[in-house]
């Protein structure tokens, strides 16, 4: 079992579309058992997921009271929130907007149990599942935190903009502060997302490859992507012939081998 994090704290860097791509892909193209947990008070991988059950989100795991706070109940309301999504042998541990009122502060007060899915894993609820991917907000937030205490390796989506390159740095400093959370933290790489052929685009991906991370092969830009979201159906069902669909697909058999 291997928990990954989707991560970037810029907004609209198609971290939410790759999670549910690589959950489906994972699932479809290499028959492992896939678990998503939402983490985004957005709740839009929960949403195109199909929902989740009512009541049960992983703001509920993180307002546990502090009394409670055991591996039996990490293990129990592991159990009672997590349910089968609306793609075949994908899982789904959902978020609601009730997310939104966990900022960092809450962790720090204790009032959000932020090692909660550490704990989870830790119970071995999770092992019955190949990979745990976490759809993480553009936050740092006690959400985002809990994703970064359970995560063995980060997934960093980046669009080739001027401004998400200038954001490099800001990227470096989002690392180091993951690791602060999580010595054992791996960056298993950058993805290039929303690729299309310019020379801006050629230029910013050579300046990736010259920084010290992984770069994994890039993600085309496709509109029939938009369209996915209104389907509320993995690529490969909604438009199985488009750049996009193809670059995840190649982008999960690496993920599926671990050869990164
Ligand atoms: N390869 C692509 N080609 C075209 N459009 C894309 C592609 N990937 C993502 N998008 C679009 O970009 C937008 C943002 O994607 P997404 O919601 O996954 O980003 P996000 O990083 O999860 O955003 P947030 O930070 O708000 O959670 C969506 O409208 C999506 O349809
Ligand atoms: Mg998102």
């Amino acid at each position: 079992m291997k928990t990954i994090a989707i991560m970037n704290l810029k907004g609209g860097v198609a971290k939410t579309v790759t999670t549910v791509n690589l959950a489906a892909d994972l699932a479809h193209f290499h028959q492992k058992r896939v678990l998503v947990i939402d983490a985004d008070s957005q709740a839009n991988a929960t949403e195109f997921l199909g929902g989740g059950r009512e009541g049960h989100s992983l703001a509920t795991l993180l307002r546990t009271p502090a009394i409670e706070r055991t591996s039996f109940t990490a293990d129990f309301e592991a159990h009672q929130t997590i349910s089968a999504s609306t793609v075949p042998a994908v899982d789904l541990l959902p978020a609601d907007d009730s997310l939104m009122d966990l900022d960092l502060s809450k962790a720090a007060n204790g009032s959000a149990w932020v090692e909660v899915l550490a704990e989870i894993k830790a119970a071995g609820s999770f092992k019955d599942y190949d990979f745990v991917l976490i759809d993480c907000p553009p936050a740092f937030n006690a959400a985002a935190a809990a994703a970064l205490l359970a995560a063995d390796e980060v997934i960093i989506p980046i669009k080739l903009d001027a401004f998400s390159l200038r954001g490099l740095a800001n990227l470096a400093r989002q690392i180091s502060n993951m690791r602060k959370i999580n010595p054992d933290l791996r960056i298993a790489g950058l993805l290039p997302v929303m690729w299309y052929e310019s020379a801006e685009n050629t230029n910013a991906l050579a300046t990736l490859r010259e920084s010290l991370l992984h770069v994994f092969p890039r993600i085309r830009r496709s509109t029939m992507v938009d369209a996915m979201t209104y389907r509320q159906a993995p690529l490969y069902i909604t438009s199985p012939k488009s750049g996009a669909c193809h670059d995840y697909k190649t982008f999960a058999g690496r993920i599926a081998e671990g050869r990164y």
